[in-house]
């Protein structure tokens, strides 16, 4: 049977327009979960799903859904997606791609004429990145169960603002938040690495992704004056949190190869130039694909954490505010993925993922894939980001044939 094909050039268009919302002036996307920009965003996804011939519904966390009935509607859907929001200095493609390649996939299924068995939902799942909000794939993990609503409504900007107020004030708060059978969830995505590029390969078979934790440290010394003070009697924040920068650094280097481990964000009271910091707080991201290292690294974190407050004399808090376990992804889904490689003949291999997706969420609900294209030189969560529409167009390729795999149709 002939391939179905896909517009590359309709894709691609429309991953760039999506990216005027929010464009910056270095090329890249700046548009944090439910501020204005995001909100912009999503009624243009609707809109164009609903051009499209969806409905769209959103639930109580904000999670859009637009739905191309099946020939069965009583078949749970299959859904495919990602999410619209972006880091403060993002690219046009994390994300917004996932969300694309969906919404092509319903517009080439229409081109064709193909009905499929089960109703096809392409998702836009709220605060994905966990930026603004943290913990990151909030959406995602309260339809999946992980997250109750109260907890993921709580969450709090650095302003105070909550994920529920800010839904309301954008009117994006629905009713409900899973509890229902997804059939599969498939889920496009840049690679954001650069294995893919360094090997000529076009399509990354995601097999799983890695584990990672979050924590959030905070260390408290004694604000004094920068001028009288004798270096021998100051209990500095900074100084406790510049070894445990670089201590994170080093855990990072310590367990190769795979770890991951970085301080992104850092916070220094009262951040005058002659006070001597009373205190500091910021944040660690360790990542590993085996769990077993992960509490290797969690250890020895919080052994340098103790230590290095002893020796300044600093009290320190340290918090794990988020866990996931490394997470396989469905053998059938993983299949669908290579099979659909192989049958546009573009040249794959298997990966393991190092970011965190909604897909780690959906596939403790449903079997669950993802495809992987390259980037270039490997950079994402930078505004340089980039991607060919080549790859771009091959990914979604890959994506018709899984989501037809498992829809049924044609
Ligand atoms: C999501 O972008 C992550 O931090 O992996
Ligand atoms: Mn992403
Ligand atoms: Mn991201």
């Amino acid at each position: 049977m002939e391939n179905l094909t896909i517009d590359g050039k309709r894709l691609w268009d429309s991953l760039m327009e999506m990216a005027q919302i929010g464009a910056t002036a270095k090329g890249g996307v700046c548009r944090l979960a439910l501020t204005d920009l995001d909100l912009e965003s999503r009624n243009l996804f609707a809109h164009w799903a609903e051009a499209a011939g969806c409905s769209i519904s959103f639930d109580a966390m904000g999670n859009i859904f637009a739905r191309r009935p099946g020939r069965d509607p009583e078949r749970p859907p299959v859904l495919t997606g990602s999410h619209l929001d972006s880091q403060p200095t993002g690219g046009k493609f994390d994300g917004a791609y996932g969300v694309m390649a969906g919404l092509e996939v319903l517009r080439s299924l229409n081109d064709h004429g193909v009905e499929t068995e089960a109703p096809v939902e392409v998702v836009v799942w709220t605060n994905e990145e966990g930026s603004r909000f943290a913990p990151a794939m909030t959406g995602s993990g309260a339809f999946a169960g992980v997250f109750d609503l109260d907890y993921a409504h709580g969450r709090a900007d650095v302003e105070g603002r909550t994920i529920g107020a800010e839904l309301d004030r954008i009117g994006y708060r629905g009713e409900g938040c899973g509890g229902r059978p997804v059939g599969a969830y498939f889920e496009a995505h840049i690679e954001q690495g650069p294995i893919l590029e360094a090997e000529g390969k076009t399509i990354g078979v995601v097999t799983g992704a890695q584990g990672q934790r979050w924590y959030e440290i905070t260390l408290t010394g004694q604000e004094a004056h920068a001028g009288p003070t004798p270096m021998t009697r100051r209990r500095d924040a900074l100084i406790g949190a510049s070894v445990i920068v670089k201590a994170v650094n080093r855990i990072g280097h310590q367990f190769q190869p795979d770890a991951c481990a970085t301080v992104g964000m850092l916070r220094v009271r009262p951040n005058s130039r002659n006070v001597i910091p009373g205190e500091t707080f910021f944040t660690v991201d360790l990542r590993h694909p085996k769990d077993e290292v992960l509490t290797e690294m969690d250890w020895s974190l919080r052994h340098t954490v103790e230590a290095v407050a002893n020796r300044g004399k600093l009290e320190f808090e340290i918090e794990q505010i988020w866990q996931f376990d490394a997470t396989p992804f469905d053998p059938d889904c993983i299949a669908a993925v290579r099979a659909g490689a192989e049958r546009y003949g573009h040249g794959h291999r298997e990966i393991v993922s190092g970011a965190g997706h909604d897909a780690v969420y959906m596939a403790g609900i449903a079997p669950t894939g993802m495809i992987f294209v390259p980037c270039e030189d490997g950079i994402s969560h930078n505004e340089i980001e980039n991607a060919t529409p080549e790859d771009l167009a091959a990914g979604c390729e890959v994506l018709l044939h899984a989501v037809l795999e498992k829809a049924g149709g044609r």
